[in-house]
């Protein structure tokens, strides 16, 4: 198959050329490529497939998440993305680090896009470094440990965690919260009756990521360890300890999500605010102007959607009080959408839009076919048509049935998407007749 005379996005570059894809690869990327099995997309841009490290899929936290694989992985195909990586969610107390990747390879079997998992530790015991050697061995290369939540890591148990992953050379990505802070917050403002939406994002301020992310680089700091990576950064306070860091030779990867990057506080004062109760919470508009900044000086290595959906019917819970509302919300199929529109804006460079969606979660997490649109690689590729549209939520693929980002003005389309050089979808329309997706070892 030739896709002609698209307009790739490759580097810092938009290049007028064809593609030849062969078997699912990337044969030849020239102008006039002659042959059979032609596709002419004259004016159209071509970017390669996006790649989401961060959703959870499936998740069940006490309440069962609304999408699963199949579900999940059509959402994110209709937004242009073609790989995930995704955190699953807490096994049985004492279980081990394997009892939730099995699980969930059964449960993404019904995925239509490539997958693959970070391991996740729950409680270190004198069978962790062998477990993660294992899963190292069956190509998992990352691991998640939260600092909050049901199963969370002390000062003395990152230590440990982060000596293993030295040893094993491996990624420890961190949900970075202070527990303790936040716990007292709670605690007192449900005593005062202050229960109303907006009070998640009191209990959390930002002071409760900036010292947790200057704690884990602290730590990480101690041990030596060089792959801390900082999931779904959220704030100006947090950015700046890593800004530091990161001046001063230290090695930390940072995410941060289009939520923080769109949205502000303010949205816990409307009256569906239950809708955008995530955590960390949203912030304000100087975080999310230090974020765009944290993103065009390279500080920000890369923007994970952190999809983890329940129904309005679930989060309407969070009326009666904060403490109720299940946190996450939706953004699979958005982030791409709303990220390639900055370019077709003028504010995002070609360069950094391919960084933050595809070329460096690719390189961090050693998805070696994916990222890019290079001879040999992968044809992960995502048609886009220039439009003037907006997020609609209505025609999101979802089921939460809402978008967060509902509204938001965007200028491009999805025309079709590759996956593997299968075309999974056109027209607005799932192609695939069934899941195509393929665990991806890294
Ligand atoms: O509120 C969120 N982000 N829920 C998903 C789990 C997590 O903390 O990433
Ligand atoms: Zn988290
Ligand atoms: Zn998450």
């Amino acid at each position: 198959m030739i896709l002609k005379n698209g307009l790739l996005a490759i580097g810092n570059e938009i290049v007028k050329k064809d593609i030849l894809i062969e078997n699912g690869i990337i044969k030849k990327i020239d102008t006039n490529i002659q042959g059979d099995d032609i596709i002419d997309i004259s004016g159209k841009y071509v970017v390669p497939g996006g790649i989401d490290v961060h959703t959870h899929m499936n998740i069940d936290v006490g309440i069962k998440s609304v999408d699963d694989f199949k579900s999940g992985s059509i959402a994110a195909a209709f937004g242009g993305t073609t790989t995930i990586i995704d955190h699953p969610g807490f096994g049985p107390k004492g279980c081990s680090l394997h009892y939730m990747i099995d699980k969930y390879k059964k449960d993404a079997k019904e995925s239509y896009i490539d997958y693959s998992f970070h391991g996740v530790i729950q409680e270190i015991s004198e069978n962790t470094y062998e477990e993660m050697a294992e899963l190292k061995e069956s190509g998992i290369n990352s691991f998640k440990i939260y600092l909050t939540y049901l199963y969370k890591q002390n000062d003395e148990e990152i230590l440990k965690i982060f000596e293993i992953a030295k040893k094993l050379d491996v990624i420890i990505a961190v949900h970075a919260e202070n527990d303790m802070a936040m716990e007292h917050l709670k605690r007192k403002f449900e005593k005062e009756n202050k229960t109303d939406i907006i009070y998640h994002s009191y209990s959390r301020p930002v002071e409760v990521e900036a010292e947790a992310v200057y704690r884990l680089i602290s730590l990480a700091s101690i041990i030596g360890y060089e792959k801390l990576y900082l999931v779904h950064i959220s704030s100006a306070k947090a950015l700046e300890q890593i800004e530091i860091a990161k001046r001063d030779g230290k090695k930390i990867f940072v995410e941060t999500c289009p939520q923080y990057l769109y949205l502000d506080e303010d949205n816990y004062l409307k009256p569906d605010g239950i809708k955008y109760v995530l955590s960390p919470p949203l912030r304000k508009e100087k975080d999310r102007v230090a974020l765009w900044s944290g993103i065009n000086n390279g500080i920000i290595d890369l923007v994970g959607s952190d999809h983890c959906t329940f129904s309005l019917k679930e989060k309407e819970k969070g009326r009666e009080s904060f403490l109720k509302c299940p946190n996450g919300i939706p953004g699979v199929e958005e982030r791409n959408l709303l990220l390639f529109s900055e370019v077709l804006k003028n504010k995002l460079s070609v360069e950094k839009y391919l960084n933050i969606v595809t070329t460096n979660p690719a390189k961090i997490f050693g998805l070696k076919q994916k990222g890019s649109i290079e001879v040999g690689k992968d044809a992960d590729l995502v048609i886009f048509e220039k439009k003037e549209s907006f997020i609609d939520e209505k025609l999101m693929h979802s089921n939460a049935k809402y978008s967060c980002f509902d509204k938001q003005k965007i200028n491009c389309k999805v025309d079709r998407v590759y996956l593997r050089g299968l075309l999974i979808i056109k027209d607005d329309e799932l192609k695939s007749l069934s899941p195509e997706g393929k665990n991806i070892k890294r």
